[in-house]
């Protein structure tokens, strides 16, 4: 048997592919990372004499999360191990009590919904508005947001995803004097965001400078940190701070990692001493090169044209494409890219690729992507090959039947997709990537919703909950 199957396996990835616009935010490279790309073992400590306690700090990891807190404009922040994922729950738990209703947008990540089956909280949906001539979920409306909070006083908390996977992003310092004006909590899942700080003149507001309450940010995922780093900023008074930091004691790891969390920190001072400049830079040469893309006729997206689309406001380091037009996936034009080009993206959808541009990229790896898909355009522009254009459809309303614990807990039967309709799901059923699900446990399976499982699967669109490309988990 081969052994070192990890090291022989990332290997083999690193060869095939040049440059890559996904996570981490250091994109492989180890100059943002300093000294600890050079002596990770050094760096590699447990907490001990001298060395402070994450979940009880009063050394230097204090000093760093001070650091960080005023670097961000935070009231506290906290070094977060376990991603986003944890700073989602944490706060979530902190601010609710078991059977407390909250509102989400329906395209939230699953940490959200993990933590309504782990705090037994109820989900009300806000549905993000769907542009369909795009193929593009727009984000939320602010409008249907004061709506909903006025028609719904039990509603304890609002979750809001700020900037989309997309880039897209709402009115943000609206929402939270929505919020506030119903005397509820804000939490920003700011996962794709810990970049806006460092380009403000550039980029969308920062969730933490907006009047939000709380912000969870990935700082794996836009700056040069180590994968898992994230921070958690609180930022007004409104939060209980002692509940905070009792679930983050809870759901970390009581061995934390000293090189993650000096990644952390590392990053976030790479950012402001060096960062910042490359980072606008980086931004120019995209801003440059969408807008010839649009000119070209290639679906691109960009600043303008979002906003006569009416989007609030969109993040310029994201690198969205479709060729949907001309019957292209976005499946197929990740693969042309990895398999031609050796450039590899973020993600695919059934329509869009998405890839990460960070401070780390150089411009002419900006150019390389830019030029390969104008290349790949003008080409496929040209095909006599008759296709249809791919034309994608929002995600499906779906109705609760029952509480997600309840049927967390419930018998369970697998079962093909066709039978499924009319049953109850027991188990999230989740594209991935993005990872946001389109059927939670607890909801109806319906027709459209069993069509729409099976055109993504048609699609080579990886969706979890679903077993051996047609079988999904109901309830007995
Ligand atoms: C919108 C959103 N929120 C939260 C997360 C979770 O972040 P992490 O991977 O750092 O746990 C992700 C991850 O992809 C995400 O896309």
């Amino acid at each position: 048997m081969k052994k070192q199957n990890i090291i022989s396996g990332i290997h083999q990835y690193r060869r095939e592919v040049d440059i890559n616009f996904h996570m981490p935010g250091h994109k492989g490279k180890n100059e943002p990372l300093g000294e600890i790309g050079k002596n990770l073992s050094f760096y590699d400590l447990t907490e001990t004499i001298g060395t402070d306690d994450l979940h009880y700090p009063t050394g230097f990891l204090k000093d760093a999360m001070t650091y960080i807190s005023k670097v961000y404009g935070s009231k506290k922040s906290y070094l977060v191990v376990n991603g986003t994922s944890c700073g989602i729950i944490s706060s979530i738990l902190a601010c609710t009590k078991p059977g407390d209703k909250i509102l989400v947008q329906r395209d939230c990540h699953k940490s959200v919904y993990n933590a309504s089956i782990l705090g037994d909280l109820e989900l009300q949906y806000i549905y993000p508005e769907f542009n369909k001539k795009h193929g593009l979920n727009l984000s939320i409306s602010t409008d249907k947001l004061d709506q909903v909070l006025s028609s719904d006083p039990d509603i304890k908390m609002v979750v809001l995803t700020y900037p989309t996977f997309y880039g897209i992003c709402f009115d943000v310092k609206k929402a939270a004097e929505i919020v506030h004006k119903h005397g509820k909590i804000l939490l920003i899942d700011e996962a794709h965001g810990s970049h806006l700080q460092f380009c403000k003149d550039l980029l969308p507001l920062p969730g933490e400078n907006s009047g939000a309450d709380i912000v969870a940010q990935s700082t794996h995922k836009t700056l040069p940190c180590l994968t898992q780093g994230s921070v958690l900023h609180v930022c007004t008074e409104r939060v209980n701070l002692n509940r905070i930091e009792t679930m983050l004691r809870m759901l970390q790891t009581t061995s934390p990692s000293y090189v993650l969390m000096a990644s952390i920190e590392n990053a976030i001072h790479w950012m402001e001493e060096w960062g910042k400049e490359r980072l606008k830079k980086n931004i120019e040469v995209f801003n440059e090169r969408t807008l010839e893309l649009r000119n070209m006729g290639i679906n691109v997206l960009e600043q303008n044209f979002l906003k006569g689309e009416g989007v609030f406001d969109f993040d310029a380091t994201r690198a969205v494409f479709s060729m949907s037009e001309l019957g292209i996936t976005g499946t197929r034009l990740q693969e042309i890219l990895r398999y031609e080009y050796r450039i590899q993206m973020e993600f695919a959808d059934l329509q869009y690729i998405v890839g990460y541009i960070t401070a780390t990229d150089e411009p002419e790896d900006i150019h390389r992507l830019f030029d390969a898909v104008r290349e790949i355009y003008i080409k496929e522009s040209k095909t006599k090959e008759k296709r249809d254009t791919i034309q994608i459809e929002p995600f499906p309303f779906v109705k609760q039947e029952a509480k997600m614990k309840q049927v967390f807990y419930a018998e369970n039967t697998i079962i093909d997709i066709d039978e499924s309709i009319g049953k109850i799901a027991a188990e999230f059923i989740i594209p991935y990537p993005p990872g946001i699900p389109l059927i939670c446990p607890g909801e109806l399976i319906d027709k459209n919703t069993a069509e729409y499982i099976k055109i993504m699967l048609k699609n080579g669109i990886n969706v979890n909950g679903v077993y051996n490309n047609n079988l999904v988990r109901v309830v007995k």
